[in-house]
């Protein structure tokens, strides 16, 4: 639209401005916020931009190959890739405790992130760090200014707290279909723009039990089925997020055909939400239910059983982790 247009060229000169002829770098998670951000600064500063996207082979299908294929081919934008999968899974091993994982795949991605900064800063000076910082972070955060005011408590991209680094932040004046719509204006792929909200740590706080390669590949199909029929069901807009949780250390008697097997479940988590503060389970229509679970246990082998989550929040939390 015309105002969205203005906007989005203000927000270019205003980058233009700040940057002046330095040199930024940008992490990319793969949601909807730093991809804008990115793409807005692309266009203020070209390739002085250098954008990094770790991947910590968790995140869900297709997600990564959006951010390396679909987003570069739209922006333009200058890209390192990483793939760190195999230094998470290994972080990762034996580990079950929740926090822990979080602790861990934080902690894994600065480490990354770092060395790759060092590598790029190899070229020549790097003074800014662009963030996908919206508004509502803003006023949350006491409406600080210039320092490293790191979105969530406990979301990954958040980066180094030392901050040698002059913020850029291009998105701090928008809500975040705001910013949905600034990513359309900029030509992002829709799936990028309309996704919904994904925890950084990704899939290992969606497999109840250790984090595994197997285990993920399992998960991976199953969500994957899950999103499709209920974008197919057109119900993207009134469900929030559906997170799709592997029981991995639970296993039940099933059959099928004349075999009898010894699969895993996989719970169905889809809540309706404003905020994520509290949230309502979806009252999702039972023929889709019935498509996703036939489906589900159809195509991923070792998957026997689905559930679905009928919890409020509270008491229960969004993620099972
Ligand atoms: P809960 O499970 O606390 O989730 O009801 C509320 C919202 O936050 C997301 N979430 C996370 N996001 N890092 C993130 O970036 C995390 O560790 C994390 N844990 C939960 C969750 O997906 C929901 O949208």
């Amino acid at each position: 639209s015309w105002t969205m247009l203005n906007i989005v060229e203000d927000s270019v000169q205003a980058v233009r401005r700040q940057v002046g002829d330095g040199r930024a770098i940008c992490a990319l998670s793969g949601g909807v916020d730093s991809a804008v951000a990115a793409a807005l600064v692309q266009r203020a500063i070209g390739d002085r931009l250098t954008c990094v996207f770790v991947d910590h082979g968790l995140l869900r299908k297709g997600e990564a190959e959006q951010v390396e294929r679909d987003f570069v081919a739209v922006t333009g934008v200058k890209l390192r890739v990483v793939d760190a999968s195999e230094r998470f899974l290994k972080a990762l091993e034996g580990v079950t405790d929740p926090e822990e994982k979080r602790k861990i795949i934080g902690r894994e991605f600065i480490r990354v992130f770092e060395d790759e900064q060092r590598a790029i800063m190899a070229d020549g000076p790097v003074d800014f760090l662009v963030q996908g910082t919206l508004y509502p972070d803003v006023v949350e955060s006491g409406g600080g200014t210039g320092t490293a005011n790191i979105k969530s408590h406990h979301n990954v991209g958040g980066l180094p707290e030392d901050l040698q680094f002059k913020l850029v932040e291009p998105l701090r004046a928008l809500f975040k279909d705001e910013v949905r719509r600034a990513g359309e204006e900029l030509g992002l792929p829709a799936a990028m723009v309309w996704r919904q909200p994904f925890p950084g740590p990704g899939l290992a706080i969606r497999i109840v039990g250790e984090v595994t390669r197997d285990r993920l590949a399992i998960l991976r199909e199953a969500d994957a089925i899950a999103r499709e029929e209920l974008s197919r069901a057109g119900l993207d807009r009134q469900i929030w997020q559906c997170p799709v949780v592997l029981l991995a250390d639970v296993r039940s008697v099933g059959v099928q055909g004349d075999g009898r097997t010894y699969g895993h479940p996989v719970v169905l988590r889809p809540v309706t939400s404003e905020d994520a503060m509290t949230a309502d389970w979806a009252r999702v229509p039972y023929d889709v239910l019935s498509r996703i679970s036939t489906r589900i246990t159809n195509e991923v082998p070792e998957v026997n059983r689905v559930v679905l989550d009928v919890t409020s929040k509270p008491p229960g939390t969004i993620e099972w982790e």
